[in-house]
């Protein structure tokens, strides 16, 4: 049995407008987890200790010693502002203490796991298995698949300084809808499969639109409305709550620095200052590195 293994995993960003808590897109941004053979205690930190919780989830199961070990991240990640960090940690710790594990628990297995410690698996299944997740959760089991996307696509972030903890904006997000905006968010998240799919990117700005969360949501981040229009007024296609916040993600095929810079001066302009970061999909989600 090895003393170490590290895994890197991929920033996702979940909602994607409509599909709250459905839909989820790995991006070419990683984190790193190594969960390693130490009587040392697991530093005092938040991403390497949700990944020992996840790492020790998996040892009960595969009856290793689940004491023995700690865990270390290593990244830049953006923490607390709507890019998956938590499901890097856990999925991170999940992976990692799998591949130690002499008994392994299968790819599903570790999703229903990581899905259990999130709440919920939009961040957790493109994390695990990369590219644009559609998810639908019922008890431990987690149905999923990917779906396509066009070539070429770009994700535009603005990452505002202010973060957002996940459960506080959970709090805002209403219990019940009535029947028309439940139809309203199933046909757009719908439509946003599709629109990806088939490459009509002319759809995506209409198929981004939500009434669950986003706009319960601004209350929190109140330059949310002023930076989507920034954002497709420079070209993008669509722009939406990256996860809960506090990240604007916009997705475009051209004139991306163009189009991070307008967001940018949305945000400081509304009291957001923060920064761009220009990245793509990624078709990979968790992979072992060492
Ligand atoms: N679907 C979750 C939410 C994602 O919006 O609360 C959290 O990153």
């Amino acid at each position: 049995m090895s003393d170490a293994v590290s895994v890197r995993v991929p920033a996702t960003s979940a909602n994607l407008g409509p599909g709250f808590d459905c839909l989820g897109l790995a991006l070419d941004l990683w984190g790193t987890i190594t969960i390693r053979r130490s009587s040392e205690p697991t530093a005092d930190e938040p991403m390497a200790a949700m990944a020992l919780i996840g790492a020790r989830r998996v040892f009960e199961r595969t009856h290793v010693d689940a004491y023995q070990w700690q865990a270390l991240y290593e990244g830049t990640l953006p923490i607390a502002r709507g890019l998956g960090a938590s499901a890097v940690a856990r999925v991170g710790g999940i992976v990692a203490a799998n591949e130690l594990s002499e008994e392994k628990l299968d790819r599903e297995e570790l999703l229903s796991l990581a899905t259990e410690l999130e709440g919920h698996a939009d961040n957790a299944a493109p994390a695990l298995f990369g590219g644009f997740q559609v998810s639908a959760v019922d008890g431990k089991r987690v149905f999923h698949t990917s779906a396509p996307l066009p070539d070429g696509l770009q994700a535009v972030l603005f990452v505002p300084e202010m973060r957002v903890a996940t459960k506080d904006a959970r709090r805002v997000v209403p219990d019940s809808l009535s029947r028309a905006d439940a139809v309203f968010n199933i046909g757009r998240s719908s439509l946003l499969v599709a629109a990806l799919a088939s490459g009509r990117l002319d759809l995506l700005d209409a198929a981004t639109q939500d009434r669950l969360h986003q706009q319960q949501r601004a209350e929190l981040m109140p330059a949310m409305v002023p930076i989507f229009e920034a954002a497709r007024e420079a070209g993008a296609h669509c722009a939406y709550l990256s996860g809960s916040g506090s990240t604007i993600c916009a997705l475009a095929t051209t004139n991306v620095e163009a189009i991070g810079a307008a967001m940018s001066a949305a945000g400081a302009a509304n009291d957001a200052p923060g920064q761009t970061i220009i990245t793509r999909p990624s078709a990979k989600g968790a992979e072992v590195v060492g």
